[in-house]
């Protein structure tokens, strides 16, 4: 077996490949990680053909499929996954053949209820169902600690205790586990009563993941997160430094308009000298107006550089093909004590 573990934060994502036939499966990816796995992959000599997620994640961005779409493989989920972009859901029990390779699907709810671990050979990779030292937390929604106890304690330990584990989180950078290690010293496997185990994942009050509800959002629907809107206008325009704009004030003749598009108030505390304003939310209605030259050199600002980059992005797409977006925004210009100028539009 070829093995690439690729951790992002706490995030555990895996590469598999058979060695024969370099067919590969890639496990829980991470939206933020896309070029790595690829560029993994093509160092290893694999070809990626099945992006499979272990449960609904809730707290990142799979990349499972972006990349499916890119690879044109199948997204791989629980039968009952939400996700209604997963191409290929297995059942309990349920086998992909990767070259010579097994990939056996065993449901294991209880963190959520489209939860699976996968055994492959001398592993199994538990999602969260089992973590090193911990298990995945119960109060987020389709979890429940009944499903849990009975996942862990009747299906999951009764493997052989020699499999090696490979969770979707660790967060104290160790990379695997054996299920015998676990059940030796794992505080969580050590509350074997049912009812004293419910009890315990009740009363863990944990803080909620950071991006919850855009994650669910995200993960349940195949929509796009903000973040991954920001990248993809980010990818489609060219930008310029707060130092090229600065230099550019002084040019005699310069043709550059400088487009501020925050909204008027902010606009009017101050403002590149010159530039003009017409807010974000205006932009596709009056752009015909404000803006008649499509082949006019347009640099757009915002205050932090995001909502601008979409709006050049907008731009672009309308057929400005000079417009360029500030790298930073009106915030960073201030705290470089450039000029400023104060007051409405002229
Ligand atoms: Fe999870």
């Amino acid at each position: 077996m070829i093995f690439e573990q690729i951790a992002t934060g706490g995030c555990q994502s895996y590469l598999m490949g058979c060695a024969e036939t370099r067919s590969a499966a890639l496990i829980d990816p991470e939206i933020s990680q896309l070029d790595q796995y690829l560029a993994l992959a093509a160092r290893d000599g694999l070809h990626i053909r099945y992006l499979i997620d272990t449960h609904t994640h809730a707290d990142h961005f799979s990349g499972a499929r972006k990349l499916a779409e890119r690879l044109q493989a199948p997204v791989v989920m629980f039968r009952s996954s939400p996700a209604p972009y997963a191409d290929l859901r297995l059942g309990d029990g349920e086998m992909l053949m990767l070259g010579k390779m097994r990939i056996e699907a065993l449901h294991t709810p209880g963190h959520t209820s489209d939860s699976m671990c996968l055994r492959v050979e001398d592993r199994v990779f538990t999602g969260d169902t089992l973590l090193i030292g911990g298990s995945g937390r119960t109060d987020l929604p389709t979890g429940d600690p009944h499903s849990l106890y009975d996942s862990l304690f009747n299906r999951l330990l009764k493997l052989d205790p020699a499999l090696m584990v490979f969770p979707a989180h660790d967060y104290k950078g160790r990379k695997h586990s054996t299920l015998g290690e676990e059940i030796a010293s794992n505080p969580r496997l050590q509350v074997r009563d049912e009812a004293a185990f419910v009890e315990m994942m009740n009363t863990l009050n944990l803080s909620m993941p950071t991006h919850i509800t855009e994650a669910l959002r995200v993960n349940m629907s195949g929509g796009k997160s903000v973040a991954q809107m920001l990248d993809e206008a980010a990818e489609s325009v060219p930008f310029m430094s707060l130092e090229s704009l600065r230099a550019s004030l002084d040019q005699v003749g310069n043709a550059l308009v400088v487009l501020d598009v925050r909204e008027r108030d902010a606009y009017e505390a101050g403002h590149v000298p010159g530039a003009r304003l017409l807010p974000r939310g205006q932009l596709e209605l009056r752009v015909n107006q404000e803006l008649p030259d499509p082949t006019q050199r347009i640099l757009v600002c915002c205050e932090v550089g995001k909502v601008s980059t979409l709006a050049t992005a907008t731009l672009r797409e309308m057929g400005f093909a000079s417009a360029v977006a500030l790298d930073g925004g009106m915030k960073a210009w201030r705290e470089a004590g450039y000029p400023l100028q104060t007051g409405a539009s002229a």
